[in-house]
């Protein structure tokens, strides 16, 4: 089985980051989103992946390399434009060939990884076509969304329906047969002018070809908006394991803590789950539970909690803070001088909830 991964695409409920950076490859817990849906496929025994990029293809190939990193051998698929999960699945047509794959929407995380997938769709013998899981979900309307019959079969999956059949949302992670490609010549652009692996599935169904359903019980978002990537973050977090290799000065580290070589904790608290990246300076501060500071950053007499702050970025004298999402090289820093004001620079898409 091959998988084909996406990492293409806009980003635009993530602005203002993703105007400076791939949504994928945005961290949680320090890593890219993406590198842990590469861990999964690599732990479920796939080794061929195919890397369907869009614009922000330097970034990704420069992340992801030749996948060797991930025990992966990774294949460069250029979308020309984002016109739709079936679409990515056509400009993979070729290098897919007559082979199962697994889709892997790279700006999910399945927590539970995708190795007992791979295992039911790659059984000798399977009569199905695909195999879509499925999770509840509090609004529907934003997802794709599968109907199921009295005696519980999936007859129908539609796109972000203005009324949910059901609030069964299609994970971003999908398995199919070769009989896709059919399916995917059939459909017709949506109404937001993408080329819809939802209506793809649905044509499987419909034409007769059966398509397993499997509901997934562990944590699983798409990390598409910033209070699930910040949801996503916490969750990464709470599976580290502390390790302290960086140098800590007169503070405390409590609870699961990583604090990265070359990094310099100093007069500070720190209470775990949380994790500090290479090369940063944190001192008289509070770092709280759920933070993954990034690479490089400074903080000094800074509170904050449940946050992600990315690499290079300086933030002095300000807190609490908490629930925030604070960009590459940013600085938030208490003003020194008077008047007393609030003074911001604040980039395009920028959201500011002020205490
Ligand atoms: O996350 C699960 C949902 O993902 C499903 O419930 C929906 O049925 C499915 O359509 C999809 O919905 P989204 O609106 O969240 O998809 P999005 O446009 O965010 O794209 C998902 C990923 O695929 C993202 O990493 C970007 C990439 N992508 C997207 C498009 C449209 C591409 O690489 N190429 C594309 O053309």
């Amino acid at each position: 089985m091959k998988a084909l991964v996406l990492a293409g695409g806009s980003g635009t409920r993530l602005r203002p980051i993703t105007h400076t950076a791939a949504k994928q490859l945005v961290p949680i817990a320090n890593r890219p989103i993406l590198f842990w849906a590469l861990d999964s496929i690599a732990e479920a025994g796939i080794r061929e992946v195919g890397m369907i990029v869009g614009h922000t293809k330097d970034e990704v190939r420069a992340a992801v390399g030749d996948g060797s990193a991930f025990g992966l051998s990774v294949t460069y698929l250029e979308q020309p434009q984002p016109l739709g999960l079936a679409h990515a699945v056509s400009v993979a047509r070729d290098w897919l060939g007559d082979d199962d794959f697994c889709m892997y929407l790279g700006d999910n995380v399945l927590l539970g990884g995708v190795a007992p997938f791979v295992e039911r769709f790659g059984r000798p013998g399977r009569s199905e076509d695909a195999l879509v899981l499925l999770a509840k979900v509090d609004d529907p309307t934003r997802f794709g969304v599968a109907e199921f019959d009295t005696e519980g079969r999936l007859v129908r999956l539609v796109e972000k329906p203005s009324v949910p059949p059901s609030d069964l949302a299609l994970v971003g992670v999908y398995f199919f047969s070769p009989a896709v490609h059919d399916a995917i010549s059939q459909i017709r652009p949506s109404a937001r002018g993408e080329l819809e692996i939802t209506d793809a599935i649905d044509a499987l169904i419909t034409s007769g070809r059966i398509v397993d359903a499997l509901a997934v019980d562990g944590f699983w978002k798409d990390l598409g908006d910033p209070e699930a990537l910040l949801a996503g973050n916490r969750f990464m977090l709470l599976g580290i394991e502390g390790s302290v290799e960086g140098t800590v000065v007169d503070s405390s580290v409590d609870g699961p803590v990583v604090v990265e070589p070359g990094a310099v904790v100093e007069r500070t608290v720190v209470r775990g789950p949380a994790t500090i990246g290479r090369g940063a300076r944190i001192v008289d501060a509070y770092v709280g539970p759920f933070s993954a500071i990034g690479p490089d950053c400074e903080l000094r007499a800074t509170e904050i909690q449940n946050s992600i702050v990315l690499a290079g970025a300086r933030i002095d004298g300000v807190g609490p803070l908490d629930g925030c999402i604070i960009g590459r090289s940013a600085v938030v820093e208490r003003r020194g001088h008077l008047p007393r004001a609030t003074s911001v620079v604040v980039g395009d898409h920028s959201r500011l909830e002020l205490a």
